[in-house]
This record gives C-alpha cells, structure tokens and sequence, in this order.
C-alpha cells in the first residue's frame, strides 16, 4: 500500500470546520495525518465543533468516520519541537493550515517559527514541498494582503475558504467539502468529495 504522509493544521481562525472535514476526508484514503493544533485552534474548535479534547482520531470516530486501513492520525502538541514534521529531513507529501490566522500567516510570511505548525510551515518552504493555507479573515488588512503575496513569493498556495455554489450546494458539509476537494487536487488525491463543472 503506497500511504502518502500528510501534515494537518488547525489553528484559532474561525472555520475549524475546514480542517475537521480535511481529516475525516484523508484519513478515508490510505494517509498518514500529522495533526498540530494550535492552542487558539483548540479554543475556537471548542466552540465552533463541540471537540475540546481527548483524542481527535476517536473525535472524529465518533462523529461517524470510517477509517481506511491504511489511515493513520499522529496528534503532535504544538509545543514538540522535537516532532517529526520539524525536521527536512522527514519527507512528507504537504502541509495544509485549514483554517489559517493572521497570525500564524504573519509567522510564516516572516520566518518567525514559535510553535511546530510555524516550524514545519517553514519547512515546506524551504525544502520546496506543497504548502496550502487557508487564511481566514474578513476584511483583510493591507497587512494580512502583503504577508499572503509573501507567503505565495515563497511557494505557499493561498487558498481562501471562499466557496463556489455553481454546484448548489444543500448544505454546510457540502460548501465545506467544496473546499476540501480543492485542497485534495492540490495534493494530488483522486475523489469525488464534491462535483466537478462539467460545462
Ligand atoms: C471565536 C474566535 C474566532 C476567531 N476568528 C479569527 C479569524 O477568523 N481569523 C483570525 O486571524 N483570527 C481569529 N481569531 C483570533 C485568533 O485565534 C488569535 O489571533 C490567535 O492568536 C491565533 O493564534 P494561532 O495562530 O496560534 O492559532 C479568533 C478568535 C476567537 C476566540
């Protein structure tokens, strides 16, 4: 079984729900998580999901998610420094931060790494490996603009949660999985979470 590695990001922008529905989308295929999040993720996910802690594989289990056999979910404190995905020297498919604060954009837009999701932010980068944030915030400073063209200068992919509705989407799931449909084409995943446009 070729099991890709993928690195997981929830930090305290509102939209938690992003990287919730990313998990339960990768760890339905043969994939390797490595989940981060970060304090003020875990805050705005307690309010936004209901999930404050415990474990998120049997957060997510719960929820009804059935898991490949070939899924795995390694839930990394955002303090472990010492973690895998710190390192170049770990290889890795991508990185994705769903959702992204300006704060953790400003981080990685200026090299600044103070936890593990920043540090292997910056890894990605440096080593030239897929990176996706999904910065959330409305409406967005000049600040906030200029770290994104930073971000994006370095190779980060910058895609906002914005959701398209040329495929009417019914319900909350259905805008959120439009999204993560985007960002599992970014990786290079086959699925069919979501509709294509067909013309
Ligand atoms: C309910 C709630 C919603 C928030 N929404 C956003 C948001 O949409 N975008 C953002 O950049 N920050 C938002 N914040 C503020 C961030 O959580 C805060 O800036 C924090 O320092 C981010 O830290 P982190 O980047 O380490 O996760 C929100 C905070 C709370 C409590």
């Amino acid at each position: 079984m070729n099991q890709k590695k993928i690195v997981v990001a929830i930090t305290g922008a509102s939209g938690s729900i992003y990287g919730v529905r990313l998990a339960r989308a990768l760890t339905s295929l043969p994939v390797r998580v490595f989940l981060a999040v970060s304090p003020s993720g875990r805050q705005v996910m307690a309010y936004e999901t209901g999930y404050e802690s415990g474990s998120f594989e049997m957060f997510l289990r719960e929820s009804g998610v059935i898991f490949h056999k070939g899924a795995k979910i390694d839930e990394i404190q955002p303090d472990d420094f010492s973690a895998l995905i710190a390192s170049g020297s770990f290889r890795h498919d991508g990185m994705v931060i769903a959702p992204c604060s300006m704060n953790t954009l400003a981080a990685i837009a200026n090299g600044i790494t103070g936890n593990i999701i920043h540090r292997a932010a910056d890894v990605c980068l440096k080593e030239r490996r897929p990176l996706v944030l999904l910065p959330r915030e409305t409406p967005f400073s000049l600040i906030h603009l200029k770290n994104m063209v930073r971000a994006a200068e370095a190779g980060a992919v910058i895609m906002p949660p914005s959701p398209g509705f040329y495929t009417r989407p019914a319900t909350i799931d259905d805008l959120v999985d439009g999204i993560v449909a985007r960002i599992l084409d970014h990786l290079g995943f086959a699925h069919d979470l979501s509709p294509r446009w067909e013309g």
